[in-house]
């Protein structure tokens, strides 16, 4: 992509990634024209930008994927040169309770979104570009060995995955058949700052300051690769600038975990921070039941970025799991707005 001035449209740019793709891209280049599109669903939060909110170059649309003709007027109002799109439901449990909110934004709003990108830019697709940000849970679940590559079949297990495997599946059909030129990524499991509390990390981060019990599912015996969010933004800003049109990359931690063993180590490193005796929130650990078709293992293969692109981590998990804990201590108001309300109702439906 030409790097001398783009208007680029992000979706769910109110979101945990979202939010650090902006922060990133409008920091980094005041040419650029931002604009973040985000319908502030329960896991859209404005309080994750106010720290470039008043930037010029950036403008918060508040809007809903779905809504065809809205979408379609807003590639002719600010003639978007690229869309990186984030914007979806991204919980698993949820995904399980209601699937069909998943097909909606998931699959329909990406299609709706690959429309005005297709009728807008007409057949002139020179130095354009539509990227779509996907999940390493389109290649379902590995055994005990073998990392996901771009080559591994595509076998989601969850109404999540299923639908992100169809929006990536979209997304490279207006490719073939219109020609509309794409990228798209495959990322592992983020962690970091304005992670909203219902996925593992933050949730049992929030637990352990409210001495909480921690509900580890299953045996916990099962594998996430984890990679620090600020990473994964910086791997969005590359593939976006320099990726391959029609290619997909894989992007990971190289940092197998064992969900037990990180809880632990969670739990280690929040009694030092919290000043408590070393084992007491290890304490709180309980066994419940297990999520259905709960994928064992996932690990990426982050070879052909690293090749390709020049991309690795650079942060440490020791580092990244440190400065996570550090924010969300010291962002306890966020926290607090976060899971108040809706999310007390979440909470007691999913866990009680
Ligand atoms: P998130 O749930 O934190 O944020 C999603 C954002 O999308 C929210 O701001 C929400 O308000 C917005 N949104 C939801 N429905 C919308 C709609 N219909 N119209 C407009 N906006 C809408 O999600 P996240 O964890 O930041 O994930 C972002 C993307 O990255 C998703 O596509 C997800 O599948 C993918 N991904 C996430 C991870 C991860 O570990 N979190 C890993 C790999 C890929
Ligand atoms: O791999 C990328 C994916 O990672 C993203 O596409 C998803 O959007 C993101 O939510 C994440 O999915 P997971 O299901 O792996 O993340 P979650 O944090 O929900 O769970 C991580 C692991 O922890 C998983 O094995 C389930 C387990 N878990 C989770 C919760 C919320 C528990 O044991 N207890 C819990 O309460």
């Amino acid at each position: 992509m030409n790097k001398k001035s783009l208007n680029i449209l992000v979706t769910g740019g109110a979101g945990f990634i979202g939010s650090h793709v902006v922060m990133g891209l409008v920091t980094k280049y005041p040419n650029y024209n931002i604009f973040n599109l985000d319908a502030l669903t329960y896991a859209g939060n404005l309080e994750n930008l106010k720290s470039i909110q008043d930037y010029p170059n950036y403008t918060f649309i508040k809007g809903n994927i779905l809504d065809e003709s809205f979408i379609n007027n807003l590639f002719e109002k600010y003639e978007f040169d690229g869309v990186i799109h984030l914007a979806a439901e991204s919980h698993v449990d949820r995904s399980i309770t209601d699937p069909l909110a998943f097909v909606k934004t998931n699959i329909i709003g990406t299609v709706n979104l690959l429309n005005a990108a297709k009728n807008y830019w007409k057949n002139d697709f020179s130095e354009k570009r539509f990227y779509h940000v996907s999940t390493d849970e389109v290649y379902g679940s590995l055994g005990k060995t073998g990392l996901f590559t771009e080559e591994t079949p595509y076998d989601p297990n969850s109404p999540y995955s299923a639908s992100k495997a169809s929006s990536d599946h979209f997304v490279r059909a207006y490719g073939e058949t219109y020609g509309l030129p794409y990228v798209i990524s495959n990322c592992s499991n983020n962690y970091g700052p304005n992670h909203f509390p219902e996925k593992l990390i933050p949730l049992f981060i929030n637990n352990i300051i409210q001495e909480k019990s921690l509900p580890v599912y299953g045996d916990g015996n099962y594998t996430r690769d984890w990679l620090f969010v600020e990473d994964h933004a910086v791997a969005i800003d590359l593939v976006f600038h320099e990726g391959k049109n029609t290619e997909t990359y894989n992007i990971g931690g190289f940092n197998e975990w064992k969900n037990i063993d990180l809880v632990k180590l969670l739990c280690k490193l929040m009694d030092v921070k919290l000043n408590r005796v070393n084992g007491s929130s290890e304490k709180l650990i309980t066994y419940v039941k297990d999520r259905p078709g709960h994928d064992l293992r996932y690990a990426i293969d982050a070879s052909k970025i690293n090749k390709n692109l020049g991309w690795k981590p650079s942060v440490t998990f020791e580092e990244g799991l440190a400065k996570t804990i550090d924010w969300y201590l010291q962002n306890e108001e966020w926290l607090s707005n976060v899971t108040s309300g809706n999310y007390q109702e979440y909470y007691k439906k999913m866990y009680t």
